[in-house]
């Protein structure tokens, strides 16, 4: 025996071999010395058990991938879409298509790639104006406040496990379905809002800012957006 680790492995091995005999003290002891698990295992247990092939929502039932989210459950910083579009429903994966591209442009210049945030939507399904035309790209629409309501909690409890030191809305959407507000995504933008998500972790602060694809569609948006870049960067830098 020349440490503690071998220490430990053979008190909680002689516990495990000897079940029952040590009652209520011998599992409280083993349990103990468990290793805790990462925030990637709890994450994809939670994936598997409790969201597994869901079919909570019509969305469920025209989907083609169920979109989790993706990137680095140690993240300081999570953005929130609104839902899974067309090439997110084919790939699995949020934001691949070309809003996607220009996100990842924008992480780019505050010096974020997608291995150091993580991303995910308030729905996990691609909502879809006409689901009997699933092969027609521009099909996608925001999901409705039901959809919203069986996935948010989804979205939530991601957000507890990871316990980042800031969120990042992507739109009106996202923003009115994370905080429970009316305002647009005009009025809020900027701004550091607030997020209680668990009694027992402090309030997580959300900073709402112009979806991608608005972007895509209007330029003179970017300017702002990259204000609230520059605030992300600052928050981040001195989050440690
Ligand atoms: N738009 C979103 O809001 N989310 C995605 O994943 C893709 C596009």
């Amino acid at each position: 025996m020349n440490n503690i680790t071998d220490l430990v492995k053979s008190l909680k091995a002689y516990l495990e071999e000897n079940e029952g005999e040590f009652g209520y003290w011998g599992e409280a002891i083993v349990s103990k010395l468990q290793t805790p698990k990462s925030k990637i295992q709890i994450l994809q247990e939670f994936h598997q058990d409790n969201i597994g092939d869901c079919h909570r929502c019509p969305l469920g039932d025209t989907r083609i991938k169920l979109v989790f989210g993706v990137g680095n459950p140690e993240a300081q910083v999570m953005f929130i879409g609104e839902g899974p579009g067309y090439d997110e429903d084919r790939q699995g994966e949020p934001f691949v298509g070309k809003a996607g591209q220009l996100l990842d442009r924008i992480l780019a210049a505050i010096g974020l790639d997608r291995t150091q945030v993580y991303i995910a939507n308030v729905v996990k399904c691609h909502p879809m104006v006409d689901p009997k035309k699933q092969e027609q790209r521009g099909n996608d629409r925001p999901p409705n406040a039901a959809e919203i309501e069986k996935c948010l909690p989804f979205l939530k409890e991601q957000i507890r496990i990871i316990a980042p030191r800031i969120i990042v809305t992507l739109g009106s959407t996202a923003t009115q379905a994370l905080l429970q507000r009316q305002e647009g995504i005009s009025k809020l933008r900027g701004k550091l809002i607030p997020l209680i998500i668990a009694q027992d972790q402090a309030p997580i602060d959300v900073l709402p800012t112009y979806h991608p694809a608005a972007l895509l569609r209007d330029e003179s948006l970017k300017r702002v957006v990259w204000e609230d870049m520059k605030l992300l960067k600052r928050i981040l830098a001195n989050a440690g």
